[in-house]
């Protein structure tokens, strides 16, 4: 089984809308038995929570859904993923601070060939979670695409 964790700040924007939106990919290309996707986030205010309601709208928009509760990333799930993807580079620093960095480290744009952004903005403060869709809808096709190549899938 190959292992992706999305991780994010508050684990209630960002995060949970790429493991949603990378695991219906996932569905579509009929390899569940292959790849799972799980997320988490870096603070600890929101542990429990649902996602925000603009990350649900915007899954539901697209026929996803979501059940995910927020919860913060820890060691253990660095060492037992096989990608660890983050959505900025403050999380990047906060994952590397929490372990042992690896190879399997990434940003989630990364995997998007269609835009220069590096970071996907946080839509917390600002909304925009359309926008986030786009970019996480074009990465995550993206990243699957490599773990297809990396694992022959
Ligand atoms: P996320 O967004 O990291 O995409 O889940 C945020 C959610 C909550 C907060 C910040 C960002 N907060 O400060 O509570």
């Amino acid at each position: 089984m190959v292992r992706v964790i999305f991780v994010c700040l508050g684990n209630i924007c960002r995060s949970p809308m790429a493991e949603a939106v990378f695991m219906q990919r996932v569905r579509q290309a009929g390899l569940e038995a292959h790849i799972e996707a799980d997320s988490a986030g870096t603070g600890h205010w929101h542990l429990g929570e649902p996602p925000h309601r603009g990350t649900l709208r915007a899954l539901r928009s697209h026929g996803i859904d979501c059940d995910h509760r927020a919860r913060l990333v820890t060691e253990a799930d660095l060492a037992e993923a096989d990608y660890v993807i983050a959505m900025d580079g403050a999380n990047l620093v906060d994952l590397e601070a929490l372990g042992p960095s690896c190879a399997r480290l990434a940003r989630l744009l990364d995997f998007a060939a269609s835009t220069a952004l590096r970071d996907v903005p946080d839509p917390y403060y600002s909304g925009g979670f359309d926008a986030v869709y786009a970019l996480v809808d074009a990465a995550t096709d993206g990243l699957l695409a490599h773990i297809r190549r990396e694992h022959g899938l």
